[in-house]
């Protein structure tokens, strides 16, 4: 593969490969008839584009699961709240194509806002829960409600066997994990790891928006959650010490750039979840999930760990059981 810079915004279009592109939904059947009719399993990777390494390890896993695997972008309006980062978020399709087409995706969904709602904003939309209104969902009021039913709008276009996410949107997962049990959609979700840039930032195309003074301090944000992890892995195992140490830790990172003006986080919240019912929990266990968001800048970042996974690469588990 042709090394690549991810940090640039500009990110030429600089051809689809052999990659084959549906833009409209009567393409997309054309194209799934085709790959139906040699038989096999299909897997799909929902995307909003902007692909980074963490997309490319969601291909890969999707490679590893089914026959052939479909590769939709769209970035969605009904998941991004009034004021949010809609006209702004970055967009790179032609380079978006020429990678996956490297990564196993055998078909591209790229549908334009009209194609994808013609007929509007959906007047059913799937109501996430309870689970939908924590975390992330109690700053962006709606968003899961988007996010859901544009993954249900994808289901039923595609209908893949199974569908692939990223562990660094936890909630997002759960959430997703949820509506295909409870409205038995019949679609497997899995999910692959978190990919981190070397120095722990978790990539992310929002990353792009970062000034180099933001970017400087971005990795503090793990470094918050890998200080909070080994404090339980020593024994702390309140939750309420454990979100105090993240916020400590962000709260010092300004500080130790030794009196020179840095940029600081907002932190909107640090709290150790049950993985599966994304309930907060007041005693921490292996396995409960440790999430966080904070603003740098006019960027808002995500992520997590799990407490005490001896795996490097934890894969997210289901509810933890009560002893
Ligand atoms: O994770 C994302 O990029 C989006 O939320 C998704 C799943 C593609 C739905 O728009």
């Amino acid at each position: 593969m042709t090394p690549v810079s991810w940090d640039s915004r500009e990110r030429g279009a600089s051809g689809a490969g052999s990659l084959p592109v549906a833009a409209s939904r009567g393409q997309l059947q054309a194209e799934l008839d085709r790959l139906r009719r040699g038989g096999g399993t299909l897997a799909l990777v929902p995307t909003m584009g902007y692909l980074h390494p963490g997309h490319l390890a969601l291909l890969d896993r999707a490679a590893s699961m089914a026959d052939h695997v479909v590769l939709s972008i769209f970035v969605n309006p009904l998941q991004f709240g009034p004021g949010e980062d809609l006209d702004r978020y970055p967009r790179s399709l032609g380079r978006d194509l020429e990678l996956a087409s490297t990564r196993g995706a055998v078909l591209a969904f790229t549908p334009s806002v009209q194609e994808m709602y013609p007929e509007g904003p959906p007047r059913v939309r799937v109501d996430p829960g309870p689970g939908g209104n924590v975390l992330c969902g109690a700053f962006r009021p709606g968003h899961f409600e988007g996010v859901l039913t544009v993954v249900a709008r994808l289901f039923g276009l595609v209908r893949p066997d199974v569908a692939v996410f990223g562990r660094k949107d936890a909630q997002q997962v759960a959430l997703v994990r949820e509506m295909s049990r409870d409205l038995e959609l019949g679609v497997e979700i899995d999910v692959a790891p978190l990919v981190r840039e070397p120095d722990g930032l978790a990539m992310s195309s929002r990353n792009a928006y970062l000034s180099a003074p933001e970017r400087e301090v971005a990795p503090h944000l793990f470094q918050a959650l890998e200080a909070a992890d080994l404090a339980f892995r020593d024994g702390e195992g309140r939750s309420a010490a454990l979100e105090t140490r993240v916020r400590d830790r962000l709260g010092r990172s300004a500080a130790e750039a030794g009196g020179e003006p840095v940029p600081s986080f907002r932190l909107e919240y640090a709290q150790v979840v049950d993985p599966g019912t994304l309930a907060r929990v007041d005693d921490a266990r292996p396995g409960h999930l440790l999430a966080v968001a904070a603003w740098l800048g006019t960027t808002r970042l995500i992520d997590n760990v799990v407490l005490g996974a001896d795996d490097p690469d934890p894969r997210i588990p289901g509810p933890v059981q009560e002893p």
